[in-house]
């Protein structure tokens, strides 16, 4: 069988400690099943920084490049606060993003009935909660030019950040939202600023325009992102698949993450087109969450958004549907059975570290894998 290449980079924070968890469940894959995983690790934002003065170097670029898939940590962290903004942790995950045109970011929200008690929200508002958010990723106002800061001579600076989108990235985000939502609940609700920006009028043109002439079998809302912001956490059930941009789509994740508990639970894909020759799309999987330093290095940071992410892995990078849906539900039955980490921690249930959420999920799925 083909080797199938995992690039790991555990960055910073509770990364390390998140990933250590995803390679038990490789390392059991390859014995127990043959999975042929290959794995080879890198670094990644203040660890790379602190290693090489960049975010990432040109080495694990080629890696990230080449692999079947890269899984991400998480980077950044009070101790390179004062770093250039060149080579700033984060520098590290958007080039990743934009070098391997990963322009697709998939951030499913999945409320898990042992966790409605946990959301923000009363428990009948996220119970059974199932959408999904499909950020654009390698547009608009993270990457657009000019991106300055000019000193005016007067005392005064002037701070540009540019949004710019052409149409056929809205029409392939969207297409992605599209081809989703077929798969679901065959809804779509795309999410713009068409009453203020330019970007939104475009952005709700193309999206009609591409549902009337391939997708109109798909039921299609408009939002305004703001209203849509208020909607997910007045009634998020009411949605299925959002498609809106990439600033947008970075804060209604961070939103929808909340309502399924904690933002520890939150996995994500971020997917390329496929490769002309081989079919192959390029991919980056990662939690949704950050590096969390202030618990980072305790072992009790949630190790489930990593594994889910992993799961997602299998998913989309290696058609392993079996072992996705395997993997998913060990999630769900370890958080059924009550075991928490300190963050979705509830009355009743049993405390436990990273490692052994990691290992309870571990034995959950070798069980189901049997
Ligand atoms: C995310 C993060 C990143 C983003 C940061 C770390 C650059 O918040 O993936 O949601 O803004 O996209
Ligand atoms: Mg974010």
């Amino acid at each position: 069988m083909t080797a199938r290449t995992l690039f790991l980079l555990p960055g910073d924070g509770i990364g390390p400690e998140a990933m250590t968890e995803v390679r038990k469940i490789v390392a059991f894959m390859n014995d127990a099943m043959d999975a042929g995983f290959v794995t080879d690790e890198g670094l990644v934002g203040g660890s790379a920084y602190d290693a090489h003065g960049a975010a990432i170097s040109e080495a694990d670029m080629e890696k990230a490049m080449t692999a079947d898939a890269v899984l991400f940590g998480a980077v950044g962290g009070p101790k390179w606060d004062d770093v250039p903004y060149d080579v700033r942790p984060e520098a590290g995950l958007l080039r990743l993003r934009k070098d391997l045109e990963l322009y697709a970011n998939l951030r499913p929200a999945i409320c898990y009935p042992a966790l409605a008690s946990a959301s923000s929200l009363k428990p009948e508002l996220v119970e059974g909660l199932d959408i999904l958010i499909v950020r654009e990723l390698t547009g608009g106002v993270y990457f657009g030019e000019p991106k300055t800061i000019t000193d005016l001579g007067n005392g005064q600076k002037r701070a540009i950040d540019t949004q710019v989108y052409d149409t056929y990235e809205i029409e392939r985000i969207s297409a992605i939202a599209f081809e989703l939502a077929r798969t679901r609940n065959n809804r779509v609700c795309s999410m713009e600023k068409r009453n203020v920006m330019k970007s939104g009028v475009l952005w709700n043109q193309v999206v009609t325009a591409l549902h009337k002439d391939k997708y109109s079998d798909v039921k299609l809302d408009h939002m305004l992102a703001d209203a849509g912001g208020m909607q997910l956490v007045r009634a998020p059930k009411q949605f299925d698949v959002i498609v809106t941009d990439n600033l947008f789509g970075d804060m209604l994740s961070d939103v929808a993450a909340m309502l399924t508990g904690s933002l520890g639970m939150l996995p994500s894909a971020s997917l390329g087109s496929p490769d002309a020759k081989t079919g192959k799309r390029k991919a980056l999987y990662e939690p949704v969450h950050g590096s969390a330093p202030d618990i980072s290095g305790k072992g009790i940071a949630n190790p489930i958004a990593m594994i889910a992410s992993f799961a997602m892995c299998l998913r989309y990078s290696f058609n392993m549907i079996t072992e996705a849906d395997n993997l998913e539900k060990a999630i769900a039955t370890v958080l059924d059975n009550g075991i928490r980490t300190g963050d979705i921690m509830a009355e009743g249930c049993r405390q436990v570290g990273t490692a052994e959420m990691g290992d309870a999920i571990l034995a959950e799925f070798k069980a189901l894998s049997a």
